[in-house]
């Protein structure tokens, strides 16, 4: 593997030239479709993965079988760490959303790189701390919010990350799926589809085949009323 795709991953980002070589003897690499299941949430955790090129989801299934999406992980970030740190099995289900390049570190490994690398250590605790928060402001938002309000800060956040601005409007490009949205905000595909449907005929919103427009501002007033 060549030096410079082991520094696209953000805990390796500031090794040496040294520091990556010796890196690599640990490490292997391995290429997955798109749609594949890394692991299922109770499995033993053997090993970290590390996302060199791609996207994977990492999800819940609620009893009655609806998916809740955690978090959506890309190029340069990694997961698997938690059962390896805590000798507990997979807390959550991982999948890839796209055809997928890692490096996989096993778990005898990762303690000694954890050991020998006080500066990824520290990076990993960072990140750690980082989906914490995350986790926490998904936490607030299911305990205080409703659908309609959920809904309108996903879309806010889409939006920002993923959308161009074009006059009073922000545009999103692309063909974004209800279940996604449903899977994300932990609600089912026809809540989405009926609640945005709504936001049309008031409005907020415009949806075409492959495109959302949002018009922020009337959007962003109704979780103020
Ligand atoms: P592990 O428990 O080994 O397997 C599932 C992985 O998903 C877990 O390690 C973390 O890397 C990742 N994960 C679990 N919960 C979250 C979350 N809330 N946000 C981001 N990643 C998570």
């Amino acid at each position: 593997m060549v030096k410079h795709e082991i520094k696209k991953i953000g805990i390796f980002s500031e090794l040496s030239d040294d520091e990556v070589k010796k890196l690599s003897l640990y490490i292997k690499e391995q290429h997955v479709d798109k749609n594949t299941e890394l692991f299922h949430q109770d499995d033993p955790g053997d090993a970290m993965y590390l996302i060199l090129k791609g996207g994977v989801r990492i999800y819940l299934y609620s009893p009655a079988g609806r998916e809740l999406t955690l978090a959506v992980l890309r190029t340069g970030q990694f997961f698997g760490e938690m059962s390896l740190l805590d000798g507990m099995p997979r807390s959550a289900n991982a999948m890839t959303i796209e055809d997928t390049d890692f490096i996989v570190l096993k778990r005898n490994d990762f303690l000694n790189v954890l050991q020998s690398y006080p500066v990824i250590a520290t990076k990993i605790l960072k990140d750690m701390s980082i989906r914490v928060r995350e986790a926490d402001a998904m936490i607030e938002d299911f305990a205080l919010l409703n659908v309609y309000d959920r809904l309108t800060k996903y879309i806010d956040k889409l939006m920002k990350a993923e959308g161009k601005k074009e006059g009073y409007c922000t545009v999103i490009s692309g063909n974004i799926k209800r279940q996604d949205i449903a899977n994300a905000i932990g609600t089912t595909r026809e809540t989405v589809s009926r609640i945005l449907s709504a936001w049309q005929r008031k409005g907020y919103i415009k949806l075409l085949p492959s495109k959302m427009i949002m018009y922020r501002d009337i959007l962003l007033n109704r979780l103020k009323k």
